[in-house]
């Protein structure tokens, strides 16, 4: 043994040590997502027909889901897992932006795109014409947001959007910052939940409380929750509807007028709620993360009466960033275009090729997966949604949050 140890140096025991190391951590994190673990609930890739069953080709029959399975357990058992529901990241759209293959590959030549500006005649100068063109028409057609007679913003997605609000709506002259409110459950992080490090990180990504005192502004501070706000001082409420985290459609909270009212709109969209009419508000905000799946082209939109509180926001995401990303925007641009097309059934598209109504299917299946694997257990329970009209999909749908 002494011998056979010898052959080694000790640089190359301490890397095979850490490659042991590394072997069994993969192993147990493998071992436990493969099947869950001795109880609990597990999350399995497997091949399914989901977009075939849909008509959308043969290829989709290799469309990979996640299947959520529960085996017997007890509850003790139950409460020793913990169940990752903190964050969303979209991935499962993946597979149908895949099978719209070069449709929306964008191709940037090394000169395009140089200059800081891309419209030098809007207020927005840094709004590409395309994209614009492009969200007013998605608009349209979805019929979920009013667009007449309002500037766009467009910011590195809605989270930077939020606080260009904050500081165009916040009033500068103030004898103390402006409360800014929203109901609770709201768009916010639980930390310390996790022990992965990965996951940790994440966890403290943003949330309206965080992003809203992050900087300890002068301006404007984190006032907590709208229902139980009863200082009579100026505020800002965030609606954000369908809410994250609970899914349920929403309207201002706070039990008085005057406040100033930010409309989070991030879901929106017919594949998780019933669009019931275009929303026709001051201030509200849109992103691609939740609308497409892109979370990293990191685009988002505010649709803004006022003029002038449109040329502060401007102000900000010119202060911090000197524009949004031109590349970005013309991604952008070419998957919103591709998503109208499909919508709206134009040129080589077939209905069934539909980004809306696949997309509304696939929430679908999930949320029966869902509720198939947390009714077999007594420890979790969900909501029930009281469905509604679409006037997109022109049908009763389910409202089917997404996170
Ligand atoms: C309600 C809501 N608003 C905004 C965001 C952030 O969007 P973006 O990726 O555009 O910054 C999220 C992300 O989860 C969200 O749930």
């Amino acid at each position: 043994m002494a011998s056979f140890l010898g052959i080694f140096t000790k640089r190359n025991l301490l890397v095979l040590s850490l490659a042991l190391n590394l072997s069994l951590v993969l192993r147990v994190v493998y071992e436990g997502g493969k099947d869950g673990g001795p109880h609990g609930f597990s999350v399995e890739e497997q091949r399914g027909p989901s977009m075939a069953d849909m008509g959308f080709g043969k290829e989709a029959q290799a469309t990979q889901r996640t299947r959520l399975s529960v085996s017997s357990s007890s509850d003790q058992d139950v409460m020793e897992k913990v169940i990752n529901l903190d964050h969303g990241d979209p991935t499962m759209y993946e597979n149908y932006w895949q099978q719209m293959g070069g449709r929306t590959t964008v191709v940037i030549p090394g000169w395009q795109s140089m200059s800081y500006f891309s419209d030098v005649k809007n207020p927005c100068w840094f709004l590409e014409p395309e994209f614009a063109k492009q969200v007013v028409r998605l608009h349209n057609v979805v019929g979920n947001a009013a667009t007449d007679g309002r500037q766009i913003v467009v910011g590195t997605g809605s989270s930077q959007l939020f606080l260009a609000a904050l500081y165009a709506l916040a009033p500068k002259d103030g004898s103390e910052p402006i409360s800014v409110v929203s109901a609770a459950p709201y768009y916010s992080v639980t930390k310390n939940l996790f022990t992965c490090w990965q996951i940790k990180a994440k966890s403290n990504a943003s949330s309206y409380p965080s992003m809203t005192d992050c900087l300890k502004s002068g301006l404007y501070k984190w006032a907590g929750d709208a229902r139980s706000f009863n200082k009579e001082v100026p505020y800002i409420e965030l609606v954000t509807s369908p809410n994250n985290p609970d899914g349920f459609v929403r309207h201002s909270m706070v039990n008085r007028t005057g406040g100033i009212l930010v409309h989070d709109l991030a879901y929106y969209w017919p594949q998780y709620t019933p669009i019931s009419s275009p929303s026709d508000h001051d201030l509200t905000l849109f992103t691609v993360s939740k609308a497409t799946g892109h979370a990293g082209t990191r685009i988002g939109w505010a649709l803004v009466k006022d003029l002038e509180v449109a040329k502060k926001m401007i102000k900000f995401i010119e202060l911090n960033t000197i524009g949004v990303s031109r590349d970005s925007q013309l991604r952008a641009a070419k998957i919103l275009e591709v998503m109208t097309n499909t919508s709206e059934n134009l040129g080589s598209f077939d209905s069934h090729e539909s980004f809306f109504k696949i997309s509304y299917h696939l929430m679908a299946e999930r949320w029966q997966l869902l509720r198939a694997a947390v009714n077999r257990g007594r420890a979790f329970s969900l909501p029930d949604f009281t469905p509604g009209f679409c006037h997109f999909l022109n049908q009763d749908s389910q409202p089917q949050p997404g996170k």
